[in-house]
């Protein structure tokens, strides 16, 4: 979401002349879009905004002043606190905030130029109306894979969680918007949609009309379009999974068979604790129906290690749910007590030590499913979207439809084709392959492949 935010966020600055640059030292403007999801990835901004300002400082001496922005959920949350504990920031704002950005740095040119050292712009409201309706159209030169944006916020309060404090009440996107979106993108040369949301399951039409249009129809009316041959959508909630979705699963060629379905834990009473809203029978249900309906799936997941008042028993009873199931990819962390959450003043906090051995038994056996997973796609031949050029020359670099990234060595084909490849071998971050046919725009066709993750 923040890699998507932070490339609005260009796209409305450019016609104020502003375009990325690589490199802090030389840049006019400097914007870090921080994330406040885990304490670790809160406390990087402070030490990153120490080192912008000695950057700032040199800038001033030398009269090129340099402005720096802090946007995203850790502005959002700090706010005032922020310019009062780094006064060196000239702007603070929210992640609904950010189509006002050119007014925001013209104020903050402003307010440098009559009284240098006053206090920064600050912009953390959660305004009515949506930010999507002010930003300019999609720029997405030679990219063949891009972010949209279709939902945002969170209602469902899970109790270790920031976002429902830090992004906002559940919201969704009009029908029409998104399907605008994704034709800019698709006549920009996009192939690859991936939906975002942190709800994204949650999606719903909002015009009067789109009201029962959930995510499974919006994944058929999107890959209805031109040009867009993949869809992906991340992240899910296992309550969100609704018998539409299901069916898209099963109909939808365009829909790839890699799921990000995040269940934190595999232990009743620590999802109760999280509120979480299901249980471990009714995550193995959804499971089971989403493998009916679209057999080689393959299925991502999201876990917390060491939740307040987790036992040894709880963690055993994870592990058990991940042998269940099978996962070709995972992203596990350490439980991190977030300000304001409920679990930050639940009893029995679990020991840091427990927590880093637990997370090591976890990423052991997730990091052994994911190896036997690429393993066992040797052999087997899917289709592949070209995105690069490979490092050696001849070659390109795809992805299959799980996202693991192959290289194969063509000169007849070009970035943003799909081709048939056969999987020769595995390395532990790539597979290699070569051509053996033309892609299909929609692979269900022709792979039914069935996989035993
Ligand atoms: N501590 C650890 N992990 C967290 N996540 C969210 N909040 C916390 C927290 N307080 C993880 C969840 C979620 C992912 C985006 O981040 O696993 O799915
Ligand atoms: Fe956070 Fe996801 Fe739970 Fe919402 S559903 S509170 S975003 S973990």
């Amino acid at each position: 979401m923040n890699v998507y935010d932070s490339e609005r966020m260009a796209e409305i600055l450019a016609p104020l002349g502003y375009a990325p640059g690589d490199d802090p030292e030389d840049a006019d403007m400097v914007i870090l879009n921080t994330c406040h999801i885990r304490e670790k990835a809160s406390d990087k901004v402070y030490s990153e905004l120490g080192r912008l300002r000695k950057t700032k400082d040199r800038r001033a001496e030398e009269g090129s002043p340099m402005v720096i922005a802090v946007a995203g959920c850790v502005a959002q949350a700090e706010g005032e606190e922020m310019l009062r504990r780094a006064p060196y920031v000239d702007i603070v704002l929210g992640p609904q905030t950010y189509h006002r950005l050119p007014e925001m740095v013209a104020r903050a040119h402003r307010a440098g130029a009559e009284a240098p050292g006053q206090r920064g712009v600050l912009d953390t409201e959660f305004p009515a109306d949506s930010k999507f309706d002010h930003l300019p159209e999609r720029q997405q030169a030679n990219a063949v894979s891009a972010f949209l944006s279709i939902q945002e916020g969170c209602d469902k309060f899970c109790t270790f969680c920031v976002v429902p404090y830090t992004r906002g009440a559940e919201f969704s996107r009009p029908v029409a918007q998104v399907l605008e979106e994704a034709r800019q993108l698709a006549a920009g040369g996009v192939r690859e949609l991936t939906l975002l949301g942190q709800n994204v399951n949650a999606y719903h039409g909002v015009d009067e009309a789109d009201r029962e249009i959930g995510l499974g129809v919006l994944v058929e009316r999107l890959a209805a379009l031109d040009g867009v041959a993949r869809i992906r959508y991340t992240t899910s909630h296992p309550r969100d999974v609704d018998d539409a979705l299901i069916a898209a699963h099963e109909n939808v060629g365009a829909l790839m068979p890699f799921l990000h379905l995040p269940v934190q834990s595999g232990s009743d009473r620590i999802l109760e604790a999280m509120n979480r809203g299901h249980d471990v029978a009714q995550y193995l249900d959804i499971v089971a129906r989403l493998r009916a309906a679209r057999p080689d799936l393959a299925l991502s997941c999201d876990f917390i290690v060491g939740f307040p008042g987790e036992s040894d028993a709880d963690f055993e009873a994870t592990l058990d749910l991940v042998r269940a199931v099978g996962f070709t990819m995972a992203y596990s962390f350490k439980y991190s007590s977030r300000p304001g959450t409920p679990a930050a003043g639940m009893p029995r906090q679990v020991p840091e030590n427990i927590k880093d051995e637990r997370l090591a038994r976890l990423q052991a056996l997730l990091e052994e499913q994911q190896q036997a997973f690429n393993a066992d796609t040797v052999g087997r031949t899917f289709d592949v979207l070209f995105e690069r050029a490979g490092r050696h020359p001849g070659q390109l670099v795809g992805r299959s439809p799980y996202n693991q990234a192959v290289h194969v060595a063509t000169t007849e084909y070009q970035v943003g084709d799909i081709a048939k490849v056969a999987i020769d071998s595995c390395k532990p971050h790539s597979l290699e392959g070569h051509i053996v046919g033309s892609g299909s725009a929609h692979p269900r066709e022709e792979s039914e492949e069935r996989l035993s993750a």
